[in-house]
């Protein structure tokens, strides 16, 4: 779409129940939103979003190849989540649609529960309540500790690593961590050389990595038994990140004393849907629902995030946190146009679209350019009166995918 579009004309429709921040923000920018709490099935989101500029989803709406055919208008979409595997991202690319989402919003929740776990597994406290619930009482020392002064070790010390690091040490941990990437240590933290030595002098071995081809049962029956007798295993990444075999037959052995884990190789796909695993039935094992990320904060900040990526690209055409596109980081423009153009990224299209900017006349103050394998993403700030010269001789181009002019 090719587009001169007053502020108080752009409408947004939020999908699946976002969290109302998100609507806040962006009607104190002067845009039209319209709520639903429901996902929609793709033909009447096709039907519905012809009326719409932008479109806010969860997890649960699916855009496919189909739904960016019929929806080229769209300027940009957000994934208000985590994840974008619900999302035709190449689809969206080539039609000049960028797509934002929160990967790091929930950070805070993720390393607070493993801070609970901690402290879970110290004390047994699956093992207690479950007992007290049914009428019997355990009241001994025996197997429980303290966190403090004990070692936390910290497999990738990324957002959540180094966030868990932190409050980890305020409880007296000391930490220590291992990382593919060099990584500047938060506070006391000490980076270590190797997983395999993490595994030897930690009373806590903590998983905070990607799911990667290298992250694959990157905790196997080897890995455990590296672990010192009587440690603990916490996995809130990924559930691939574990062999659960190994480590059920660890527990069972007594090797390790305990377990806290919430992702796992087969989830249920809804609440409805029975959840099976081997860790089941075992002594101090704690198991939830993958819900690390998911709290009532974490929600707010992807509403407030995601709003704020959309209100950065419309009104500067920033793609920063864009998942699907080259980034520009951009401010506000002062006393001139902003001309934002998507080309096909081919020989000569540069050359091109300068030519025209020189033809008009234009006076460019700044421009800006960053490209992938498919596309270009051109920005260029003009003086007003050669702007619309300049857009109109733009978007007859044959490598134009869609051309805006921001006043
Ligand atoms: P991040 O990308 O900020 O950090 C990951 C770190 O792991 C990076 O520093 C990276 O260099 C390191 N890494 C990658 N491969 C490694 C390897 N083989 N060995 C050691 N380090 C390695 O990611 P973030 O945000 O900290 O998330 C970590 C994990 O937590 C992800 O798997 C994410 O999916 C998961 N997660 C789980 C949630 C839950 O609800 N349980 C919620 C949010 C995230």
């Amino acid at each position: 779409m090719n587009t001169i579009l007053g502020r108080n004309k752009l409408k947004i429709l939020l999908l699946e129940n976002i969290h109302q921040v998100a609507q806040q923000r962006l009607e104190e920018c002067g845009y039209q939103v319209t709520m639903e709490d429901a996902a929609l099935s793709e033909n009447n989101l096709i039907e519905m979003i012809k009326d719409y500029h932008v479109l806010g989803i969860r997890s649960k709406t699916r855009l496919t190849e189909k739904f960016f055919d019929k929806s080229s208008h769209l300027l940009t979409v957000g994934a208000f989540c985590i994840g974008t595997d619900q999302v035709a991202l190449q689809s969206a690319n080539l039609r000049g649609i960028p797509v934002f989402n929160a990967p790091y919003s929930n950070t805070r929740s993720v390393a607070e529960l493993v801070i609970g776990y901690l402290i879970g597994l110290a004390r047994g406290l699956a093992e207690r309540s479950q007992a007290a619930h049914k009428g019997k009482w355990i009241k001994s020392a025996k197997g429980s500790n303290e966190v403090r002064g004990k070692v936390l070790g910290i497999i990738g010390y990324g957002h959540i690593g180094s966030q868990l690091s932190v409050l980890a040490e305020a409880l007296g941990l000391q930490v220590v961590f291992y990382d593919i990437v060099k990584k500047l240590p938060m506070g006391n933290a000490r980076s270590v050389d190797s997983l395999a030595d993490v595994l030897k002098i930690s009373d806590f071995v903590s998983l905070h990595v990607p799911d990667t081809p290298e992250t694959r049962n990157l905790i196997g029956k080897k890995e455990l038994s590296t672990m010192r007798k009587g440690s603990y295993l916490i996995n809130a990444s990924r559930g691939t990140v574990v062999n659960i075999s190994a480590l059920a037959e660890s527990l069972r052995s007594e090797h390790l004393s305990g377990a806290a884990v919430d992702v796992f190789p087969q989830e249920p796909e809804s609440n409805k849907d029975i959840f099976e695993t081997e860790l089941q039935g075992l002594a101090n094992v704690i198991l939830t629902p993958h819900i690390g990320g998911s709290t009532q904060e974490a929600q707010e900040n992807i509403g407030r995030e995601v709003a704020d990526s959309f209100i950065r690209f419309i009104q500067y055409g920033s793609t920063t946190g864009a998942v699907n596109f080259p980034t520009v980081d951009l401010v506000a423009h002062k006393n001139s146009v902003r001309l934002i153009n998507v080309h096909k990224n081919v020989p000569g299209v540069l050359k091109n679209i300068n030519e025209i900017v020189a033809n008009v006349g234009a006076n460019i103050s700044a421009q800006y350019l960053a490209t992938d394998s498919n596309i270009g993403y051109l920005v260029m700030d003009m003086e007003y009166a050669e702007a619309d010269e300049a857009y109109k001789q733009i978007i007859k181009l044959e490598t134009n995918i869609r051309t805006r002019i921001l006043r």
